[in-house]
């Protein structure tokens, strides 16, 4: 494996969307690596933010953009019940494919039975109900799209021609800290995003704290190394208040082995100005 792999965004074109899922996205508790140990506190975060914060839209109109989504859908399965409109948005085609493979039927794509069956059964106690929500989120992923944070025009984020409608929620996880190199930028980028998320409406993230690398399919990816402080800071100088956060140190027998990061953070932002 080349350990030297400087930051290079443009490789993402070339991201490993297979490798990734078969990696790291077998089953939420599974036991062939130790990194699935955290997938339950990705999955527990998700699902007590729509339980706890859905009030504050109207499900019948709500749109959610998945930004920096990769090819990956465990953060929509607590979601679905909750928007008219799902945007899924990432910078790599290879990933917008899988997830085209999924919502498609596809007999090629990835198996998320096990992340719908410990979301709706277990943490929702809806047991035998996961087969609807499939259908249901397959049905409210209406958009799927290339897009790239680091535009400075925020309009031009998505590859959409109008973007004149905010978005409700957006969901954006383990991407910014693998893109932006410098605490500045990643600054920027929320400040950037703000101007995407309605007056009160939220940015969620999911964020690997203190990681310097990780690697996907043999190669060694660029990461900032961030503090929790330096997250909520960002979240507020960009123009949200933190409603809610939490962080799940990563326990020693699972650092260093996809990564070297130290713990998960998880932070909930509300846009406070109306601009
Ligand atoms: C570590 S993966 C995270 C994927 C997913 N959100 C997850 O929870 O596993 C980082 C993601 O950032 C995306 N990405 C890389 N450069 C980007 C850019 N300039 N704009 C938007 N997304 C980008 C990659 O394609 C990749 O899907």
């Amino acid at each position: 494996m080349d350990l030297h792999a400087s930051h290079q965004p443009e490789n993402y074109q070339h991201f490993n969307a297979k490798t990734y899922l078969q990696r790291r996205f077998i089953a939420p508790n599974g036991i062939i690596d130790e990194e699935r140990g955290v997938q339950p506190f990705y999955l527990q975060c998700y699902h007590h933010f729509y339980q706890t914060f859905h009030s504050s839209w109207d499900p019948t109109k709500a749109r959610l953009l998945e930004l920096g989504g990769g090819p990956v859908i465990y953060p929509l399965i607590s979601a679905a019940p909750y928007f008219a409109d799902i945007t899924f948005a990432d910078f790599s085609k290879p990933n917008l494919k899988q997830v085209e493979l999924w919502v498609n039927k596809d007999a090629e794509a990835h198996d998320w039975t096990p992340y719908f069956n410990h979301i709706v059964g277990s943490l929702e106690g809806k047991v035998g109900e996961s087969q609807s929500r499939v259908t249901s989120l397959r049905s409210k992923i209406k958009t799927i799209v290339t897009c790239d944070i680091r535009k400075e025009d925020p309009n031009g984020i998505l590859d959409i021609g109008d973007r004149s409608e905010w978005f409700d929620v957006i969901s954006f996880n383990f991407c910014c800290e693998a893109v932006c190199t410098t605490i500045e930028s990643y600054q920027e980028t929320l400040l950037r995003l703000c101007k995407l998320v309605r007056p009160q409406g939220y940015l969620t993230s999911l964020i690997s704290l203190e990681e310097s690398w990780y690697v996907n399919g043999g190669e060694k990816m660029f990461h900032l190394g961030l503090t929790f402080e330096n997250v909520t800071s960002s979240f507020k100088q960009a123009g949200f208040s933190v409603e809610f956060s939490d962080v799940f140190p990563i326990p020693n027998e699972a650092q260093n082995i996809l990564n070297d990061c130290k713990a998960i953070a998880f932070v909930v932002g509300r846009k406070t100005n109306s601009k």
